[in-house]
């Protein structure tokens, strides 16, 4: 017999070759496991996005509550590594940090209510996240996110591509959605972007809405105008009134933003160069002389944002984006961060 006989059951069953690497390079934190956070992690394990998944929270019992319940269904997914804990250093060489952390909307409370806050939790969040991953890409999804995405961009030092909130991409499902339904057409047939602020002054771009190429204000030049008899102009207010509705309903709103969030991660690992319409340094496009982050489409690579579409947009969608980061630059003004 061998002097080397395996000692416990693991060493009798594998032979060790080499130890496997611990992360396999597609590594996602998701800070705050609320319902946004977890909708997010749960999205991103079962598209299989990322295969391995680091959850952080301040509130311990929970945490390791959602951990274990996620992990349970590791047989079900890909295998993915699933980890949790309060300490930051769990996070150390992510890709990607998502921060769904802080407080959320109370029923009929705006996002731009929640800004100090919030604001003050990204000052305790954001450089640990930047201490233990320095190369990692921020995706901001508490609300306001237009804000706290500055505010992210300001204390992590990162370059403005590394920097990106999920902002008017959900707002531009919800719209594709309800047009598609009026149209009767699968949603994914839609095409058209709300750009501008995540809340309640984003802009719907009716110019560029369009089926097959075909633009919708070529067949109706009244679509969403002054005079708009078929109520085209409602489908935006739904966008608007929608995330209020829902968290009237259901307490909060949580599976659209998971994917939402799930499709921008994947674009950038899979360096697809797709346009998803996020929050990004908009100063200097359409007018916009404000030190703000709004939504316009943006191609997402694998290092972030890497172009923004130049939209042809009206002067009344040029004037209503401006208005918007004039909105935003004044609450900014007023924060402490
Ligand atoms: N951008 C969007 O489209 C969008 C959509 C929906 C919700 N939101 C926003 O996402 C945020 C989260 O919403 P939710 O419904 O998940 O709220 P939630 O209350 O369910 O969860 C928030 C989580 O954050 C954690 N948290 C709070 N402070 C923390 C800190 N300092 N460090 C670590 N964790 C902390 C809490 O413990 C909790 O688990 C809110 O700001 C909400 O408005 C954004």
């Amino acid at each position: 017999m061998s002097d080397e006989a395996p000692q416990s059951t693991v060493q009798k069953l594998l032979k060790v070759v080499v130890p496997p690497p611990e992360s396999a390079g597609s590594k996602i934190t998701i800070v705050g496991v609320g319902q946004v956070g977890m909708a997010c992690a749960f999205s991103i394990l079962t598209q299989n996005v990322s295969s391995h998944v680091c959850l952080i929270d301040c509130v311990e019992d929970k945490l390791k509550g959602e951990m274990m319940d996620l992990q349970h269904g590791s047989v079900f997914m890909k295998n993915a590594k699933i980890e949790a804990s309060t300490d930051y250093a769990i996070s150390a060489g992510s890709k990607i940090c998502i921060v769904t952390a802080g407080a959320r909307q109370r029923e009929g409370e705006s996002r731009l209510d929640l800004v100090q806050r919030n604001t003050d939790i990204m000052k305790f969040i954001i450089p640990q996240l930047v201490k233990h991953s320095p190369d990692t890409m921020l995706l901001i999804v508490s609300n306001p996110v237009d804000i706290l995405t500055y505010v992210a961009w300001k204390l992590s030092g990162l370059p403005k591509n590394r920097v990106f909130g999920s902002g008017t991409n959900l707002d531009s499902s919800r719209f594709r959605f309800l047009i598609s339904q009026k149209l009767g057409i699968a949603p994914s047939c839609v095409h058209g972007f709300v750009i501008g602020e995540h809340g309640d002054s984003s802009v719907p771009v009716w110019s560029e809405v369009n089926v097959s190429g075909i633009r919708l204000c070529e067949l109706n030049p009244n679509l969403a105008g002054c005079s708009d008899p078929e109520n085209w102009a409602k489908i935006h207010q739904d966008v608007v009134e929608s995330a209020y509705e829902v968290i009237k309903l259901k307490g909060y709103t949580s599976w659209a933003i998971g994917l939402s969030v799930s499709n921008i991660c994947n674009a950038i690992f899979r360096n697809t160069q797709s346009i998803k319409v996020v929050s990004t340094h908009i100063q200097g496009i359409h007018g916009v002389t404000e030190d703000v982050f709004l939504s316009l489409p943006a191609v997402l690579a694998g290092n972030g944002v890497s172009q923004v579409v130049l939209q042809d947009l009206t002067d009344v969608e040029k004037g209503k984006l401006k208005k918007s980061a004039e909105l935003i630059q004044e609450v900014q003004n007023g924060l402490q961060y």
